[in-house]
């Protein structure tokens, strides 16, 4: 069986110290101190899970394509696929987009929350304008990476990892669910409205980055839909999760403000079905998600642990 919080601890590590040596390539710019706010927000903790789907999906999709039967567990990764360079820049790209969505969420004119990751938000350690460009420079240094020459030795795939990023991000997926997010705070959503919310400014980057680990792994087409449709229930979890959260647990173990959705008016599946359902929902999209995966076998332990993982966590 696959140990998950090992896995994630190994995957988080192996994503952080690649992102140091990146923001180390980045050294000879001038403007320093945004420099230093990119990394702030980028390298101070987080779970990483966007970049063990990323890895999870990858080793997904390399499992098939070796020798080993499609029932040997990918659970941890073997010596010849371990952490190949091109896995870690995606799952490095994928966190940089997410930490910038985490930077602009925290401003004053979104969730205005001075706390992120048991530290100061970026504009509380910073400032605004910089917060603002960290989120920008951040966004564009994804795409840096992924589009750099050589990559990968098929550029077709590159391309593909470009597309996904890029729809997941803007107003079809993150940026358009931060929007309706944002209005939902004065005219309330109902449940469908509420769903196509989440399922944009969470689910997208979810799904983006587990469909990116079975592209940059070398996974067909038939892997990247059933991988896709996987994360599509899991994102979903993974939002309800977060809004579980923030009515139950508190600022320090959360390592963000806690309380503040119901406080802001924010539409979630918590307000609108109570602790209990909203629970059972997560818990029911989580075993859907998993049934995604039945065709791959012990190969795709590692996607479901995560999916456990994310319904299971305490922050
Ligand atoms: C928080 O994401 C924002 C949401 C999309 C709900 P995470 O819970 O993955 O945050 P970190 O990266 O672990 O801090
Ligand atoms: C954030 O949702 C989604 C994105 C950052 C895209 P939340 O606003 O619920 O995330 P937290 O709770 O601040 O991490
Ligand atoms: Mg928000
Ligand atoms: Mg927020
Ligand atoms: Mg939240």
């Amino acid at each position: 069986m696959v140990n998950i919080p090992q896995l994630l601890q190994q995957d988080a590590a192996q994503t952080s110290a690649w992102l140091d040596g990146y923001f180390d390539s980045l050294n000879t710019v001038s403007a320093q101190n945004l420099l230093a706010a990119m990394r702030y927000s980028a390298m101070n903790g987080g779970k990483r899970v966007r970049a063990s789907l990323v890895l999870s999906g990858a080793r997904l999709a390399s499992s098939q394509q070796s020798d080993q039967p499609s029932s040997q567990p990918s659970d941890q990764p073997s010596s010849q696929q371990a952490y190949q360079p091109a896995h870690l820049a995606v799952a490095g790209a994928v966190e940089m987009l997410h930490a910038y969505s985490l930077i602009h969420d925290d401003l004053p004119a979104m969730d205005d929350a001075e706390l992120r990751r048991g530290v100061a938000s970026c504009h509380k350690a910073f400032d605004e304008a910089t917060a603002i460009l960290a989120g920008d420079a951040l966004q564009t240094e994804a795409f840096s990476l992924l589009s750099a020459p050589g990559l990968m030795a098929d550029a077709r795939r590159q391309l593909d990892l470009c597309a996904v990023l890029a729809a997941a991000s803007g107003v079809g997926g993150m940026a358009g669910g931060q929007m309706l997010d944002l209005q939902a705070e004065t005219f309330a959503l109902d449940l469908a409205e509420t769903k196509i919310m989440q399922e944009l400014k969470t689910g997208a980057l979810i799904r983006a980055s587990a469909v990116m680990g079975v592209i940059v792994g070398g996974g067909d087409a038939h892997m990247q839909n059933a991988v896709d449709k996987f994360a599509s229930h899991l994102g979903l979890a993974f939002q309800i999760a977060d809004d579980l959260l923030d009515y139950q647990a508190d600022a320090d173990q959360l390592g963000k403000p806690a309380g503040r959705d119901s406080e802001q008016g924010k539409a979630s599946f918590v307000e609108l079905l109570g602790l209990e359902e909203a629970r059972q929902q997560a818990d029911r999209l989580i075993a859907e998600a998993c049934a995604s995966l039945d065709m791959f076998g012990n190969a795709a332990d590692g996607l479901r642990g995560l999916a456990q993982f994310v319904i299971n966590r305490n922050h």
